[in-house]
């Protein structure tokens, strides 16, 4: 990524669309990783139309969410929602069905078992499969969760988060203090274990996922009578938790639209008012992939670059399907250190 940058800047492109690039980073890095197997850069355009159909499929699933009469099949399949809906899914299904084609054609080539290495989650389907443990829709099933849990999310914390920083000398100044006291000059890049000592970005990454949690609602079923104060909620109701306005509220983070990492240096107890991986059973299973995931981008780039905004302190307006987004393209300008 770093080397991708500075081959941009000696070509002159010192402003970057930065959603698109981290969006392509992240879905090549759940794919290495979790489905064994790198994405050939000609896979770019097939790249580009799985993920505008991701985005896709979110935005007709929360539109039916909150129009009643798309509840029943007949009339959300004959709508243009669910016309789109359909198509989306088939692009989604040709991606995920290459992903796993791809795979199980490798592990052919070469044997993936008993070497004493890691197995990718791929792997591990794709062995249930052959033991008959699980079938080819079981699999695109699991695929798709954490193909589309795994980038996406990632990518929207990454993206607001470099909007955050170009807007905060000061943060990135200390960001890169703090690399330089635990990787010193060294051109290496970060480890686990340098990773785990970065406290400040620990903090900045919180931050971020506090004023943007990628996934800004969850819902829930409540399975029996819950009384909150003088409110009754009844067995069987659903119920939506709003993440996005509760890390907003005011009574539980004072200043609440300030950009301020230091609010988390010092936290030591569990607080549900904060839940960007939601909480309790159901939670995120990929938190800490996640959380190393976003600490290795944002020390590999602060280490470099130095990033500014194109207008100080400029929000952009956000949409939310499934994953809360900005409105509109997050540009940054870069120059090397
Ligand atoms: C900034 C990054 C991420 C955020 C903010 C995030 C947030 C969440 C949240 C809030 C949920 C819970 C939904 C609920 O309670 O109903 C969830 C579930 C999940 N996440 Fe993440 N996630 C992130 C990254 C990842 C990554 C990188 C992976 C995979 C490697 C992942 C895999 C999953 C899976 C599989 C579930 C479903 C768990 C279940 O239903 O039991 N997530 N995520």
């Amino acid at each position: 990524m770093v080397r991708d940058l500075h081959e941009r800047l000696q070509r002159g492109e010192r402003t970057l669309d930065v959603m698109p690039f981290i969006s392509d980073y992240t879905l090549n890095t759940i794919c290495e990783t979790a489905m064994g197997g790198r994405l050939d850069s000609e896979t770019d355009a097939a790249k580009y139309e799985y993920r505008k159909a991701i985005s896709g499929l979110g935005m007709a699933i929360y539109r039916r969410l909150t129009r009643f009469w798309l509840f029943f099949d007949i009339m959300f399949y004959l709508s243009p929602t669910g016309r789109q809906f359909k198509k989306d899914l088939q692009q989604n299904c040709i991606f995920t069905n290459s992903v796993i084609e791809e795979r199980r054609k490798k592990r052919n080539e070469i044997d993936c078992t008993g070497s004493g290495k890691r197995m990718a989650l791929l792997d591990l389907l794709l062995d249930a499969e052959s033991k008959g443990e699980i079938d080819m829709e079981g699999i695109r099933d699991e695929v798709n969760t954490f193909m589309f849990e795994g980038h996406d999310t990632t990518a929207m914390a990454l993206t607001f988060g470099l909007m955050l920083l170009a807007d905060h000398e000061d943060v990135q100044e200390k960001i890169y203090q703090e690399c330089r006291s635990i990787i010193g000059d060294s051109t290496r890049t970060a480890n686990t274990s340098d990773l785990a000592e970065m406290k400040y970005l620990d903090a900045v990454i919180k931050e971020v996922l506090r004023l943007y949690p990628s996934v800004p609602l969850i819902g829930r079923e409540i399975t029996e009578e819950l009384v909150l104060d003088d409110l009754v909620i009844p067995q069987g109701s659903e119920v939506i938790i709003h993440i996005y306005e509760l890390q907003r509220r005011g009574d539980l983070f004072p200043d609440p639209e300030v950009f301020r990492p230091e609010r988390f240096l010092h936290e030591d107890k569990i607080n549900f008012s904060y839940l960007p991986f939601s909480a309790g059973l159901r939670n995120c299973i990929g938190q800490r992939f996640a959380m190393q995931e976003m600490k290795c981008m944002f020390s590999e780039i602060i280490r470099h670059f130095k990033l500014s905004p194109i207008v100080k302190g400029y929000r952009p307006s956000i949409k939310s399907d499934l994953v809360l987004r900005p409105n509109e393209s997050i540009l940054v300008n870069f120059s090397a250190r």
